[in-house]
């Protein structure tokens, strides 16, 4: 039986996990995500197209590779068709490649409003979430009243909605009440329920039983891949809590997420870009708050996908590469952006942290400590010139292998793609 690829982000998210599982994906029969929903924005470049995806497995654009909305996912309808008709639009049979897990979490109006009245309500200690509903769906999930895609086609559908909408209107009220006659107005029952009675009659075609799909796919000796969403330390558990997100975006996850069981896992690709970057609240180790962290930002184009808030940047964190190898298993690496770090004159990579004195090379959850951790570099050769054209890692100039050579040794893990520029075939297969 085929085993199964995992492809994980392993620091804040937004590494280029797209990108690799577009790769991957050629070679694919099916692409499944596990967690999170729009949250996510996975770029793809096609030619002169780019394709940012957030809920449909950016496998789908290979053109062969059904696309699996795992049951670990939240989904947002109005998303979902506004990608399925842009990929529509381009050409592609999404008819034939999407199949959405009758377990989905589906996610409701009500939802979104929860979360940024959250967020205000946190005044000095906002999480910096996109907004899009995501914690309060899982809250929802998890406190055994959320809408799983097949409840839309139940009986009792419109009363249990009408009852949802009803409560939450006025949990909404209670958390903003200066916005109360607005909540009202925009929560309306019956108008919500006719428009995810619409979602539910476009959405029931893709909608089934997706672990028995993946299943039988194994059976069959097909190729599946899992498309990992958001990142290690942005995991609910293992993350810099509470600035993370509500899932489990670590290897555990893409099992509860799919129904796949550990023994279908084969490789576990952890991507990373040759620096760091977040969106968002919470500690960051290697944060460039000066001219270098904005140089970094301009030079790797780094605003969010799905929010365009404009990215945190910083150096190359192997301490939180360690950790997220321990935690995911990882077999091999994707470093991406070599083409951008090799734009500077001298590269800083952080090999360990000193906390109160002590030098440690573990990464700690405990924000106290992270938060007065200071990075222990060692320094690198820049100036990579133009390695957008290299084929081969023997192509890349000495400095950029250096550079490469050290992750592999300090991890102790292969590094199996390096991403040479953003376009689609801008990446080194080792
Ligand atoms: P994801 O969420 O992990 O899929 O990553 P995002 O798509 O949010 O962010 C990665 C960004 O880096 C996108 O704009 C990609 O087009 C871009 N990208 C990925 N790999 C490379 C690379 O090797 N070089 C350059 N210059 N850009 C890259
Ligand atoms: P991809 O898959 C980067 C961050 C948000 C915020 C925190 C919580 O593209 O790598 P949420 O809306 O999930 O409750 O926000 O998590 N976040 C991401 N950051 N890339 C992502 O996804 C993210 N998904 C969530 O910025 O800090
Ligand atoms: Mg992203």
């Amino acid at each position: 039986m085929s085993k199964v690829d995992a492809v994980i982000g392993c620091f804040y998210g937004d590494e280029g996990k797209g990108k690799v599982i577009d790769y991957l994906a050629a070679d694919a029969d099916v692409a499944v995500r596990a967690t999170g929903g729009d949250n996510a924005g996975h770029t793809i470049r096609v030619g002169d197209v780019k394709y940012a995806m957030h809920l449909i497995p950016s496998g789908i654009l290979s053109g062969h590779t059904v696309a699996v909305i795992g049951n670990g996912m939240v989904l947002n309808p109005k998303v979902l068709f506004q990608e399925i008709d842009n990929l529509k639009s381009h050409g592609y049979d999404v008819d034939r490649y999407l199949k959405i897990s009758e377990k989905v979490q589906i996610i409701l109006p009500y939802h979104s409003l929860l979360d940024l009245a959250l967020e205000k309500a946190r005044k000095s200690s906002k999480i910096g979430t996109t907004g899009k509903g995501i914690g309060p769906a899982y809250c929802d999930k998890y406190e055994r009243c959320g809408l799983r895609a097949e409840d839309l086609y139940g009986d009792s559908f419109e009363e249990r909605l009408t009852e949802l909408v009803e409560s939450k209107r006025e949990l909404l009220k209670y958390y903003d009440p200066e916005n109360a006659a607005e909540y009202d107005a925009c929560l309306d029952p019956k108008k919500i329920c006719e428009e995810y009675s619409e979602y539910a009659r476009r959405m029931e075609p893709y909608v089934c039983d997706t672990v028995t799909y993946l299943h039988k796919a194994l059976e069959e000796d097909q190729k599946v891949v899992i498309e990992g969403a958001q990142a290690t330390l942005l995991d609910i558990d293992f993350g810099s809590y509470p600035y993370v997100t509500s899932s489990n975006p670590t290897v555990g996850g893409m099992l509860t997420g799919t129904g796949l069981s550990a023994s279908d896992i084969g490789n576990v690709y952890g991507v990373i870009k040759a620096y760091s970057s977040r969106v968002g609240e919470g500690p960051f180790v290697t944060e460039l708050t000066d001219e270098t962290g904005d140089r970094i930002r301009d030079l790797g184009h780094e605003y969010g996908t799905t929010t365009g808030r404009p990215r945190r940047c910083g150096w190359l964190d192997l301490v939180t590469l360690k950790y997220a190898k321990r935690l995911n298993g990882l077999t091999g690496l994707s470093v991406n952006h070599l083409d951008t770090i090799g734009k500077f004159d001298r590269i800083q990579v952080c090999v360990a942290y000193e906390i109160d004195g002590t030098v440690t090379e573990d990464f700690t959850t405990n924000l106290k400590a992270l938060n007065r951790a200071k990075p222990v570099y060692r320094e690198f050769e820049g100036n990579f010139g133009d390695i957008s054209g290299c084929a081969s890692f023997e192509e890349l100039p000495e400095n950029a292998q250096a550079y490469i050579r050290f992750i592999e040794e300090y991890i102790g893990v292969p590094v199996k793609f390096i991403g040479v520029g953003a376009g689609r075939d801008e990446m080194i297969v080792r």
